[in-house]
């Protein structure tokens, strides 16, 4: 069974190069089945949810390959047969199908995504936004079956600003008749990426970064080279990985100004920044701060994917932090395992209650979903002495080769296979 085998206590020091964002390149793989030509994406992290998005576009008939860091994708010989289920059951991004397919050829089966280890996360709104445009929707047990030959424009008013359902729908009315509009719209970077991906092939969509938007349909796409944003939440956990182990790193490519809300939490920590023009570095020499309250919310707000790896920071703060989860209601599960380790943070319902401890010690630990292992393995990275982590396949569907990279970093990370 792979697991990472870590000896803490290294200080952390060097370059990481930040790649594109997983939660951006998903959903605009995803849309390059709206074009018949080929487009490249650039600077792609080689994760394993960029893999079976891979194997999805195949599955329809699409070709993808690798071609050093760039995604080569051409859609031209899609076609919107049913997705197989065994596909769409690995990820929960296998949902940002439905829009472009439907977009494109006015018709899609998919099955219901994979369940989730993070929360019970229905695609309802998705749904519910594509009744709105005009689609007519039968749902059983197993999969949805939709028929968007009545597509027309309209306005869409989200319950919650789901970033999924945003960008389903965007891409849902990409290339379909008349005017669409999103109101209480995501406002995440990725979707603001994504609209630009979209107009780069001569889409048009209009207002992403706030809470309105407008798509204007357009009869066809053309092909491109566009690189997506850079990936924040792995800028974040390495940043706070830093604060946790001491030391100085620089993250190429990181963007402060998508990184807002994380990078004045670790300034209150005691972290220290130098700006550059293609990244920036975090450096830490001091004890770490605790926080008091903080809470998770849509961007803007402190994000959901930065909660684990912050709580595990905070457990070795000098006091106590309260952090609150407002977006998914099982994100916890990796607090049991930091309490092995040595941290004293106590869950009730949706808050974690975080007394900083001096340091914490190796243990046998297991990563229960991606952002929990990535906490996990910057608890191990400052801990004292030996830890194993299994579970690290959660790890991989987010962060390429995390090990080589904190290696680089002088960590003692190694990948055990046998
Ligand atoms: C995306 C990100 C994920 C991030 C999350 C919140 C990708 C690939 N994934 O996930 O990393 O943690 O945004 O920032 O971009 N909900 C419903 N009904 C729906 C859809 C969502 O009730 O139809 C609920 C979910 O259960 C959850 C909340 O809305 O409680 C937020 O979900 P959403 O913003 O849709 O997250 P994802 O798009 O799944």
């Amino acid at each position: 069974m792979e697991r990472f085998s870590i000896k803490g206590g290294k200080k952390l020091k060097g370059d990481v190069v930040i790649k594109s964002a997983k939660n951006s390149v998903l959903p605009i793989m995803a849309a390059c089945i709206m074009t018949n030509e080929t487009v490249v994406l650039k600077n792609c992290p080689k994760i394993s949810d960029v893999f079976s998005m891979s194997e999805i576009i195949k599955d329809l008939g699409g070709k993808v390959f690798f071609d050093g860091d760039n995604i080569v994708i051409n859609c031209a010989d899609v076609n919107p047969v049913s997705i197989d289920a065994s596909l769409t059951k690995k990820m929960r991004s296998s949902v940002f199908i439905l829009g472009p397919v439907l977009s494109r050829f006015k018709r899609a089966i998919i099955s219901y995504p994979g369940g989730c280890e993070i929360g019970a996360r229905p695609i309802d709104l998705h749904i519910g936004g594509l009744i709105q445009m005009g689609v007519k929707v039968i749902d059983d047990e197993n999969e949805i079956r939709c028929d968007a030959s009545g597509l027309k424009s309209g306005t869409i008013n989200l319950r919650f600003p789901s970033v999924g359902a945003t960008e389903n729908l965007i891409m849902a009315a990409t290339l379909s008749k008349g005017e669409t509009t999103i109101l209480n719209a995501a406002a995440e970077p990725e979707i603001v990426d994504l609209q630009n991906f979209i107009n780069t092939l001569g889409g048009n969509v209009k207002g992403a970064g706030s809470t309105k938007i407008v798509i204007k349909g357009v009869d066809t796409l053309s092909g491109s080279e566009y690189t997506p944003v850079c990936d924040r939440i792995v800028a974040g956990t390495f940043a706070e990985a830093v604060c946790m182990c001491g030391g100085k790193v620089f993250l190429k490519n990181a963007d402060k100004k998508q990184m807002g809300s994380v990078i004045r939490l670790l300034e209150g920590c005691g972290a220290d920044f130098i700006w550059h023009n293609n990244g920036f570095e975090v450096i830490m020499s001091d004890i770490i701060r605790p926080c008091g309250f903080l809470k998770t919310s849509p961007y803007p707000g402190f994000p959901t994917d930065m909660q684990s790896q912050t709580v595990a920071l905070l457990s070795i703060a000098a006091g106590d932090s309260v952090i609150e989860e407002t977006i998914f209601e099982n994100r916890f599960r990796y607090v049991p395992r930091l309490n092995k380790m040595g941290a004293k943070i106590i869950c009730k319902e949706n808050e974690a209650f975080i007394t900083g401890v001096n340091t914490l010690h190796g243990a046998e630990v297991d990563a229960t979903d991606l952002r929990g292992g990535a906490a996990l393995l910057s608890a191990a990275l400052c801990a004292e002495g030996e830890s194993t982590l299994f579970g690290i396949h959660y790890i991989d569907r987010g962060y390429e080769k995390a090990e080589e990279a904190y290696r680089a970093l002088g960590a003692e990370v190694k990948r055990l296979s046998d």
